[in-house]
């Protein structure tokens, strides 16, 4: 049996980890959300009664919810520990994927508040979730904690493509990949294999109410995209996402060089 522990399975590809990995009942899955109430609704409703599925309250902004996160978690599954910690919970909003570095140029609070709420939620708030989850890695049997990336923030794809969106939502994406690299080099010696992945582009509703600027923006930035891979046709499905993202995950080792490295779904630096 495998134990996860999951952030933000209220939906897309959180929802969709959860919904793949406890259809195996060999596995358990601990799901932590902003809203209990309104995931454990959906659950029931789309994947009826699972007994391997407990969510719980576990909201980035607020440390004293993750401590009473990392508590319940402790109490379902005891000294067994857990084995995979998976870091996807993160603020995307349209603003921060669409606009481009000058654009708040003329509203500097507002720069400084979304760059804070951004980087709070994405970068702080993970280190907390690893600083009380961790403990409980160490006593499980895997040990890996995943971290969910974006490609856009790899320096060879912006330079090479031009792209010059999503600023804000890129940068917090790379100072998590400093982070997880930081804690993978503090607890490699440990066993514990940290990485980043990006789980390449995703179809999970963001487009849905985009602007017409912005949706400019996007045909734009995909044609970048088509021009870079060829082969890529628009975002994948979850459905189709999720058991890639698995597969890296399962093939990276601490003893095969991937300790604290950033690759894409298919466990290199191929984005798409
Ligand atoms: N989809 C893609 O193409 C793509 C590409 C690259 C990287 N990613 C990464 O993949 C991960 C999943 O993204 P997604 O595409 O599934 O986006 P999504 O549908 O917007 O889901 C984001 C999840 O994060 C949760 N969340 C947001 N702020 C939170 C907070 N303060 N505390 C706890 N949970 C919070 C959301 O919960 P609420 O329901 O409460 O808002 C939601 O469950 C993210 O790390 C994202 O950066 C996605």
């Amino acid at each position: 049996m495998s134990i996860y522990v999951i952030t933000g399975v209220s939906k897309g590809i959180g929802f969709e980890f959860l919904k793949q990995i406890s259809q195996e009942p060999k596995n358990l899955v601990v799901g932590l959300v902003r809203d209990k109430a309104a995931t454990e609704k959906k659950v029931a409703a789309e994947l009826g009664d699972r007994s391997n599925v407990h969510i719980l309250h576990g909201d980035l902004d607020d440390y004293a919810s993750l401590k009473q996160a990392a508590a319940d978690t402790a109490a379902i599954v005891g000294e067994r520990g857990i084995d995979y910690l998976v870091a996807n919970a993160a603020l995307v909003s349209t603003f921060y994927h669409f606009d481009y570095p000058g654009v708040l140029g003329d509203k500097p609070e507002e720069l400084e508040e979304a760059a804070a709420k951004i980087f709070r939620t994405n970068v702080v708030g993970n280190m907390h979730l690893f600083n009380l989850f961790v403990p409980l890695v160490l006593k499980g049997t895997v040990k890996k904690v995943i971290a969910l990336s974006s490609g856009n923030c790899d320096l060879d794809l912006i330079n090479e493509l031009e792209i010059e969106t999503a600023v804000l939502y890129s940068a917090s994406k790379a100072a998590m990949n400093v982070v997880v690299a930081k804690y993978g080099a503090r607890y490699k010696r440990l066993g514990v294999l940290f990485l980043s992945i990006s789980p390449g582009a995703v179809e999970v509703g963001h487009y849905a109410e985009t602007t017409p600027e912005q949706t400019q923006s996007l045909v734009g930035f995909m044609g970048k995209l088509s021009a870079y891979a060829p082969h890529f046709k628009g975002p994948s499905s979850v459905e189709e996402a999720i058991p890639l993202i698995r597969s890296t995950w399962e093939k990276a080792s601490i003893e095969s060089g991937f300790g604290g490295a950033f690759v894409s779904q298919h466990g290199n630096k191929q984005w798409l």
